[in-house]
């Protein structure tokens, strides 16, 4: 399976922070905020990956992600010129996307938790698989309605009436068909090509499975000011309480088998000396011990 990280939008909402940088490239706490998406992509097992952003963003991921080999993974560069929806990644990323299932994550989104996309990404087989979380406003979100069987019904991009307080959070697991799918799609009143729309043509079908992220799993949105600052706050916390890191590319790779130890070694050993480097010479040292 082929992976996308969209990473676009002015992010004016964090004006005057993104005038240079761009939203995915803000601190969470201790690392820039695309590695979190691109962790959990790395985590579900996928090593081929394409990352959309601005003409003017683009050069800066470049500079910070390289082709991916510092990760054990390959990261191909694609430019979205104007923002006119998610779903139009498919149809810029075509040609990389190939004959694939592909899963698109979108740069903001953070998750953390028993990993609920495991058995999702590894019982892949055709369709859509989105998923489902328990919010308090849902009205900001696609949201998804289920019927009493736990079946996904209906499926509402930003309704002003929620049917429920599902929202679906940005990582959808889709077949190849999503490419066609893309292209068929009309802009929506606002002129984007939605990613609900991609949904509701896959519920059309009979093919999407919604799955119910659990109460203990945490989806974190970082747009504003207080919520980056209160991601920051959550991912200090729980690093400091458990030593161990959240949205670690590296160690991600190196746990799904992109890379060896000496590989991971290699690379810790190239970085300048950092908590970071510190962090990932721990996780060498306890390989090697439990081996
Ligand atoms: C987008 C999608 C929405 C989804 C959300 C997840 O919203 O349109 O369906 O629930 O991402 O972050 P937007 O970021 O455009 O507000």
């Amino acid at each position: 399976m082929k992976g996308i990280i969209l990473a676009g939008g002015a992010g004016s909402r964090l004006y005057p922070l993104t005038l240079v940088a761009s939203k995915q490239l803000q601190p969470v706490y201790d690392k820039p905020m695309i590695y979190h998406p691109l962790t959990t992509l790395i985590e579900g097992g996928i090593c081929e990956i394409c990352l959309i952003s601005t003409p003017h963003d683009l050069p800066r991921f470049q500079q910070l992600l390289g082709d991916g080999s510092r990760m054990g993974i390959s990261i191909e560069y694609r430019e979205q010129a104007k923002p006119e929806g998610i779903a139009q990644a498919f149809l810029i990323a075509e040609s990389f996307i190939g004959d694939d299932a592909v899963s698109l994550i979108l740069g903001d989104n953070i998750f953390y938790g028993n990993n609920g996309f495991d058995e999702a990404f590894a019982e892949f087989t055709s369709g859509a698989t989105v998923f489902g979380y328990h919010v308090h406003d849902p009205e900001r979100y696609g949201v998804v309605e289920f019927d009493a069987a736990g079946k996904a019904i209906s499926i509402e991009e930003k309704p002003k009436q929620p049917k429920s307080h599902f929202a679906v959070p940005g990582l959808y697991i889709y077949d190849n068909e999503v490419v066609t799918i893309a292209k068929n799609l009309k802009p929506s009143a606002r002129g984007e090509l939605e990613i609900t729309a991609v949904n509701v043509e896959y519920l059309k079908r009979g093919q999407l499975r919604v799955e119910k992220l659990s109460r203990g799993f945490a989806w974190l949105d970082a747009g504003t000011s207080s919520s980056l600052h209160e991601a920051s706050a959550y991912v200090q916390t729980i690093e400091s309480r458990t030593g161990i890191k959240i949205g670690c590319p590296e160690e991600a790779a190196f746990r799904s088998g992109f890379l060896n130890i000496s590989e991971l070694e290699a690379i810790a050993e190239s970085m300048p000396n950092c908590e970071y480097r510190a962090y990932l010479e721990e996780v060498v040292k306890e390989a090697n011990r439990t081996q």
